[in-house]
């Protein structure tokens, strides 16, 4: 066989046949099966991807968008900060955990994340005023009336 592989053999053949067809007068018929196969045999591979998924939830914007940049850039290197996902950092609660915790609210989380002397030793960190409002208002988009926590 040649280089060309299975397909050239094929097409190969399959011109062959159209030659002889041809030669019988059997022109039409044989031209149209051949352009039938071409267009389900030769289809680029792309065009039957599927159309992209929905996203799941609205775009962020404003605090809440401000919230998710400084979560990404601040917590998720221990913090699962997106609903669904594994914290990186195991002894880390998700974020959707903290959200769903019983009786937490915007306010009562931005206050614990501005008083630093709560923070556990491993996230020492100050957090201003400002930031602990927008970190609150991204965390408590993930609070969800069927959230279920995840087994660990
Ligand atoms: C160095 C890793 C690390 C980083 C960075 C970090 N955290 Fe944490 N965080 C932890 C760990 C570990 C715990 C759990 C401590 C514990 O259970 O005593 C925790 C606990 C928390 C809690 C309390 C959860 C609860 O229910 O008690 C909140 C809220 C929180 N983190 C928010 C944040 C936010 C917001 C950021 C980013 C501004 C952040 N963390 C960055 C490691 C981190």
């Amino acid at each position: 066989m040649t280089s060309g592989g299975p397909l050239r053999a094929l097409f190969a053949a399959l011109l062959r046949i159209a030659e002889s067809c041809y030669a019988a007068g059997m022109r039409s018929s044989i031209v149209l099966a051949l352009a039938a196969f071409c267009l389900t045999a030769c289809q680029p591979a792309t065009l039957a991807e599927p159309a992209p998924a929905a996203p799941a939830r609205a775009p962020l914007a404003g605090p809440v968008q401000a919230g998710f940049e400084l979560s990404e850039a601040l917590c998720s290197g221990c913090h699962a900060i997106k609903a669904g996902t594994i914290s990186p950092n195991p002894m880390s609660p998700t974020f959707a955990m903290i959200a769903n915790s019983a009786g937490l609210t915007r306010e009562t989380l931005s206050e614990y994340l501005r008083d630093s002397h709560n923070y556990p030793e491993t996230m020492n960190f100050e957090v201003v005023e400002e930031d602990s409002y927008v970190l609150a208002a991204y965390i408590i988009t993930l609070r969800s009336d069927d959230y279920t926590p995840p087994i660990q």
